[in-house]
This record gives C-alpha cells, sequence and structure tokens, in this order.
C-alpha cells in the first residue's frame, strides 16, 4: 500500500474511531456509499455550514436563504433536463460482471500518465534541489511534453464524446487505449450506454408514470421554482442571490473513496441571479471570492481551478474549484454560468411568466444565472484531511512521542473546551469543574470528560480538535482558576473562572474566521 493510501486508511479509520462518521446501518454490513455522521462529525459538519451560511447569507446584503422540499413537482425534472440528460455512461466487463463508469475509466488511464510526469517532476526535483523550476521543466522536458499532449488529446476526444452523446466513440476510446477491467484485467467490454441518476418513487394516491416522484439531485431546482416568491416577498432587486443547504440524491453506479461520492449527500448553492449580457463579470466575480472562501480555511496549493471540457446542458461557463484530497485532486466546489436556461424551461412547461420586471430599464426580462455549488460532504473531507496530523509531542525530545492531532481551526472545532476534573473522586473538584461547565455551556460547546487519566484524556481531545482542555485541580478551589492548555503549543495558562468566557469565546466564534473574509 502506498503512503497515501495509508493516510487515507488511517483517516477513514480516525473517522469511525472518534465518532465523526460511521457507515449506514453497519450492524447489516452497510449500505454502500451511504454514511451517518456521529456526535462529533455532526458538530463539525454543522460548524462548515454555519461558515458558508453566515458568508453567503448574513454578510450579504443581497442574498436571502431558503429551505425548499426535497420532493418537487416530477415536471420540474423535465423541465430541468435531468430526466432526459442527468446519465452516466456506464460500460459493463464481461467477464467480471462488474459495471463502471467509462469516463472514469478513461480518466483513470489519464491518471496513470499524470502520474508518471509527477514521477519526472520528483526525480528531477531532487537532483536540482532549490533550483528546480517546476513550470520551466513541465514545459520543457520531452517526456513530460509528450505525456501532457496524450492526456490532453485524450480528454479531449472523450469531452467531444460525451458532449455529442456519442456511446460509439467513447467505447471505440476505451478499445483504443487497450483499458483493462482494474479487477481482472480483462478488456471484454460490453458498449457503453446512457444511465439516468435519479432515484425515484412513487405517490401513495397516484399510481403509475402520473404519480413518479424524484428525489432531487440538485438543490438549485428548489431555487429556481421560487424565483419569483422569493423575489417579490423581499423586494431584491437584480442583481440578488438566493443561497440553501440541503439534500440530495443521486443513484451513483461507481461509488467509492468514503463520503467523497456519496448516494445521498448535502449540497449548499447559492444562484446568483443577474441581468443578461453581466454573467461573464458575476461568474469571475463569484470564482474569485469562492477561491478566498476556501483558501481562509486551506493553502492555495491544496487548490486549482479545472475548467470544464465538457458542459453540462444548462450552461455556457463552468469551472470547478479542486481541492488535493489524500487520492488526489478532485472536484470540490463547482462555478456555473447557467444562462437563463433553467428559468426559461420553467417558464415554458409550467406555462407561468417567470421574469424580472427591471425598474431601471423598464423591461422584463429572465435573468441570467451564476451558481456556485459545494458538496458539504466533501467540504467535511477536504477539512478532515488537511486538519488531520501525526506530530511528535510538542516540547518533547523524543522523537517516539507522538500524537494524533486534529488541527482544525477552533471556530470549527465540534469541542471547543475540554472540561477535565484532575480527581473525579473529589466531591469538590468535581462540583468546580461542572460550576465551570455550567458557566460556559450557554455560550461555547463544551464537553465534561472524567473518565480517564489527564493524559489520556488530553490525548482523545487532540484527537477530536479541542482547542482548549481546562483542567480543575485543589489549587482551582483556592483561588478560582483553572488550567487552560493550548491544543497546537501546549502552553498553559492560569485563568480566573470568571473570565474564561470573555477570553475564550472570541478565540472559539465564527467571528474570527468570518473576519479573514
Ligand atoms: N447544481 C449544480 C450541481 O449540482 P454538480 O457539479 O453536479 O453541480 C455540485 O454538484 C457539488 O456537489 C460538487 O462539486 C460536489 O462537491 C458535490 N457532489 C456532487 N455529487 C456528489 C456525490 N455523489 N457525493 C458527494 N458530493 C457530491
Amino acid at each position: 500500500m502506498s503512503g497515501q493510501d495509508q493516510n487515507f486508511k488511517n483517516l477513514v479509520a480516525h473517522c469511525k474511531e472518534y465518532g465523526f462518521i460511521y457507515q449506514s446501518s453497519e450492524v447489516y454490513d452497510g449500505l454502500a456509499a451511504v454514511y451517518d455522521y456521529g456526535p462529533n462529525g455532526v458538530l463539525l459538519k454543522n460548524s462548515i455550514k454555519e461558515y458558508w451560511w453566515k458568508s453567503m447569507v448574513q454578510m450579504q446584503e443581497n442574498i436571502v436563504g431558503i429551505d425548499s422540499a426535497i420532493f418537487m413537482h416530477p415536471k420540474t425534472w423535465k423541465a430541468s433536463g435531468h430526466v432526459d440528460a442527468f446519465n452516466d455512461p456506464l460500460i459493463d466487463n464481461k467477464d467480471s460482471k462488474k459495471r463502471y463508469r467509462a469516463d472514469q475509466l478513461v480518466e483513470g488511464y489519464c491518471e496513470k500518465i499524470e502520474k508518471k510526469i509527477n514521477k519526472e517532476v520528483d526525480k528531477a526535483q531532487k537532483r536540482f534541489g532549490d533550483a528546480f523550476d517546476k513550470v520551466q521543466f513541465l514545459a520543457t522536458n520531452e517526456r513530460c511534453v509528450k505525456n501532457q499532449e496524450k492526456i490532453d488529446t485524450i480528454m479531449k476526444r472523450m469531452a467531444d464524446a460525451m458532449t455529442a452523446d456519442d456511446m460509439v466513440a467513447l467505447k471505440d476510446l476505451i478499445v483504443e487505449l487497450e483499458i483493462a477491467d482494474p479487477e481482472n484485467g480483462s478488456k471484454n467490454w460490453t458498449d457503453v450506454r446512457q444511465f439516468n441518476l435519479m432515484f425515484n418513487t412513487q405517490l401513495g394516491n397516484i399510481s403509475g408514470e402520473e404519480g413518479k416522484l424524484y428525489l432531487r439531485p440538485e438543490t438549485a431546482q428548489g431555487i429556481f421554482v421560487n424565483f419569483l416568491n422569493v423575489q417579490k416577498t423581499t423586494r431584491q432587486k437584480l442583481p440578488f442571490g438566493i443561497a440553501q443547504i440541503g439534500k440530495a440524491f443521486r443513484n451513483e453506479i461507481v461509488a467509492r473513496q468514503f463520503i467523497f461520492r456519496m448516494r445521498e449527500f448535502e449540497q449548499m448553492e447559492m444562484q446568483f441571479f443577474v441581468q443578461p449580457g453581466t454573467q461573464k463579470e458575476w461568474y469571475d466575480y463569484w470564482k474569485k471570492t469562492r477561491l478566498n472562501w476556501h483558501q481562509v480555511l486551506h493553502a492555495a496549493e491544496k487548490l486549482r481551478w479545472h475548467d470544464h471540457d465538457n458542459l453540462a446542458h444548462y450552461a455556457d461557463a463552468a469551472v470547478d474549484i479542486e481541492f488535493q484530497f489524500p487520492f488526489g485532486f478532485r472536484e470540490l466546489e463547482g462555478i456555473h454560468s447557467r444562462t437563463d436556461f433553467d428559468l426559461k424551461a420553467h417558464q415554458e412547461l409550467s406555462g407561468r411568466k417567470i421574469q424580472y420586471f427591471d425598474p431601471k430599464t423598464n423591461e422584463s426580462y429572465v435573468p441570467f444565472v451564476v451558481e456556485t455549488s459545494i458538496g458539504l460532504d466533501r467540504m467535511f473531507l477536504a477539512t478532515m484531511a488537511t486538519a488531520l496530523v501525526n506530530e511528535q509531542v510538542p516540547g518533547q525530545d523524543d522523537p517516539n512521542n507522538t500524537r494524533d492531532v486534529l488541527k482544525l481551526h477552533p471556530a470549527l472545532s465540534p469541542i471547543k473546551c475540554a472540561i477535565l476534573p484532575l480527581k473525579k473522586n473529589d466531591e469538590n473538584i468535581v462540583a468546580k469543574a461542572k460550576e465551570v461547565f455550567n458557566a460556559l455551556k450557554g455560550s461555547i460547546q463544551c464537553m465534561y470528560d472524567d473518565t480517564g487519566s489527564i493524559g489520556k484524556l488530553y490525548r482523545r481531545q487532540d484527537a477530536i480538535g479541542t482547542p482548549f482542555c481546562l483542567t480543575i485541580d485543589f489549587d482551582s478551589l483556592e483561588d478560582n482558576c483553572v488550567t487552560v492548555r493550548d491544543r497546537d503549543t501546549l502552553v498553559q495558562e492560569r485563568i480566573p473562572i470568571a473570565e474564561l468566557r470573555a477570553k475564550l469565546l472570541p478565540r472559539v466564534d465564527m467571528g474570527g474566521l468570518l473576519a479573514k473574509l
């Protein structure tokens, strides 16, 4: 197993061991690509939602939020194009009987070529040391240039085939590249065919097609169909946005990589409605704004842009923000210029006028839309993957004395303060510790823990990312102070109980994170 794979395995195990994420229905051996968030997971997830919501709604004069239903009128999905065009190209291997996404087989082939490029880069980096110029090397090294050209040609052919809905061309590409089943090496493939990703269910009181309902595959349509409701009830003028956080469902065929690709997941989406002709300017604005939001939490080199080669049916421009997950750079967020496709389609199919009257121009028109769409679960995975480190305990000489520590931004940490009585059998110390818990619990997420030795309790709090551990000892009974231990530096500070709230709240509050935007 490579170091990368081992790190990812450790991360998944850590998520389970410390109550962040469990496999759904584990007692029945689990349900593939469906996961449950545990006690620490739900707190971290809520903090990520809060960071997104406050930056998107609270801090914007012209963006409001909604929470629309998961079930929508089935015509919604006809109008949006999902019934006809929300497909993945599937291919089966006749020998292994395994099913794959044809585009992912091709991407996997290109990733192998990319690995060769990266190997060359690593080798050269070692050879040239500090003098190494990666950009120049990639542009001039013959093997790298050839391999990159190969990737570009293959990806272009795939994008063309997907755009033209040409499944024969896609199969030809797989055959020509001699792509084999990763399971058994067989090249005995079926034809490629399209598979719709929407789950459906049935209304109880209407049988047949009429009563067919879909579980929404994106939250965006709940925003589009409410455009006029929101605009009229909030008296917003263009440009303005509507934001929403909610569940989405996709019948993913190849569901893997833990919570990266799930069948039930959460999206945080914002549709920004603009005057036709100004979409490019707003697309650029939201690209910049969203990248900045990520960079407040993650180092710039962990993020990169990926322009779509194969535009979705509704878009005139689209780009992904990719994050360096433990298994490589993958899509974390999409920014899409969706034109007037959705509002126009709903207008046509519903027969209702869905237009904005512009008081500046005295005209009515269908607004254009720029969308930002991020998967909450992917953001969770990115945050956990960055935060989890195994390091030598600060201040200790022994390199073998290590700890797992989750270096989350304190505003995101599930527990902000752990309250740890040094003697769990001493009534007075326990009473004092409870007093501290009660003094803080209204404003700070705390945990009271007396279930082990102080060393073990510290390690456990490090592993869940608690920024401050407060210990209550015999001195606390005399001086009404507690010892506050900082997770990252391990520096200890004596603080009067009466001052704890005022001193700690600004250090763990979401405001600190939002101020960086
Ligand atoms: N409304 C536009 C839209 O849904 P998308 O690129 O299909 O666009 C947006 O999805 C984001 O939703 C992705 O960038 C990703 O973070 C997340 N996402 C999509 N499919 C997912 C899945 N199966 N599991 C987890 N997250 C997913």
